[in-house]
């Protein structure tokens, strides 16, 4: 994120020597990025989070990849997908390419283990449920409509409260705000779609002192690493400085709208790594008396472009349902379905709530999503 936050006891120089009461050293960690000139945080743990008792396994993560075909419009039911296990083993991969691993899942399911996914930033989109996102950094209330930015190489445990589905993105880089809604200080400018208000941190929490035999898994380098570790690792009194967990809801992204169709770019939310994401919430249409609200033509020459229906009533697609997922390869022209544009002429609103990927690297498509194909979307535009 790009504001500073500080949560807890802090000594009031860092690098300094910092006692609890009993006059034992807290011991400090610097969690960050790029090396150590990059984002990052300080925390201060009751004990040493390197105490490693045990290895306990390695599991390779392999992704299966459906064989090379011509390339065509996609779409997938992925809400027809049956998955089971908690927040990260119930995720089905559908898409990847080497900046972003995308998933859907579906869990009542609340995590036992820790886990860290070194690989890169995640990005939840959460449809349904809520939960706790529990880190060293505190806890975080997930609602419905959550985006939860987790930073590559955080510990986290998902509680769950009510059913959670969602949509995942594994950037393998950074998910950041979009540069252009930042100004030159870092501060969210009055042009972005939202302030920093509309963001959430933990409010920090009590340090869990207990020791004993917690098991920690580790995503990295295509394998789940697991290890037992003599600590329990959300023993924190107090952390300050940019990189944390945070949550933003789709329902505070601001639509921009304009006299006539303005392009997707205007709904975009995060970046990542050669890649952006971008909110389609309710809004209003264009109000020229002229306007034709829908999207125009176009063939995205540069990305392919994910689009993941969430709910409402989506005017220029037929036979969407909510899990719906898209998938419009770069270069093949795409845009209303027959009729589609006639039906929005005259329209003040609409009530779509979707997300959308772009990729500016081809996706593949791995196995998974091929049990849930609509078959027919590839010629739904005759
Ligand atoms: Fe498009």
């Amino acid at each position: 994120m790009s504001y500073y936050v500080a949560r807890g006891q802090l000594p009031p120089k860092k690098h300094t020597q910092f006692r609890s009461p009993g006059n034992e050293l807290y011991c400090e960690e610097v969690f960050g990025t790029c090396g150590f000139s990059g984002i990052a945080s300080i925390l201060y743990h009751l004990h040493p989070p390197t105490v490693m008792r045990e290895i306990t396994g390695m599991t390779p993560l392999e992704y299966a990849a459906e064989p090379a075909g011509a390339l065509h419009h996609r779409h997938f039911f992925t809400g027809r997908i049956a998955t089971e296990g908690d927040l990260v083993s119930s995720r089905r991969y559908l898409l990847k390419n080497d900046d972003v691993l995308v998933g859907v899942g579906e869990t009542a399911k609340s995590m036992t283990a820790f886990y860290r996914n070194s690989d890169g930033d995640e990005l939840l989109f959460v449809q349904d449920g809520s939960g706790v996102l529990h880190s060293p950094f505190g806890d975080l209330a997930v609602a419905p409509g959550d985006y939860v930015v987790i930073p590559s190489g955080m510990l986290y445990r998902m509680e769950i409260q009510e059913r959670m589905r969602f949509i995942v993105f594994e950037a393998y880089g950074p998910i950041e705000l979009p540069s252009r809604y930042l100004n030159s200080a870092g501060q969210i400018s009055e042009q972005a779609p939202f302030s920093e208000r509309d963001f959430h941190v933990p409010e920090g929490a009590d340090p869990v002192d207990e020791s004993g035999e917690f098991v920690v898994q580790v995503k990295k380098r295509d394998r789940v690493s697991t290890y037992v570790y003599a600590h329990h690792p959300f023993d924190v009194v107090g952390w300050d400085g940019y990189l944390y967990p945070y949550t933003f809801n789709i329902s505070d992204f601001q639509p921009m709208t304009g006299a006539i169709h303005l392009p997707p770019t205007i709904h975009q939310t995060f970046q990542g790594p050669n890649i952006a994401i971008c909110s389609f919430v309710p809004r209003l249409f264009d109000y020229h008396p002229r306007a034709v609200p829908v999207s125009y033509f176009h063939s995205n020459i540069d990305t392919d472009e994910v689009l993941y229906y969430v709910r409402g009533n989506f005017m220029s697609r037929r036979g969407i349902e909510s899990g719906s997922l898209t998938l419009h390869p770069a270069g093949i022209p795409h845009g209303p379905q027959p009729g589609a544009i006639e039906a929005s002429l005259g329209k003040s609103s609409t009530d779509e709530l979707a997300v959308m990927m772009d990729a500016f690297r081809p996706l593949t498509v791995l196995r998974p999503a091929n049990s849930v194909e609509d078959d027919n979307y590839t010629f739904s535009w005759q």
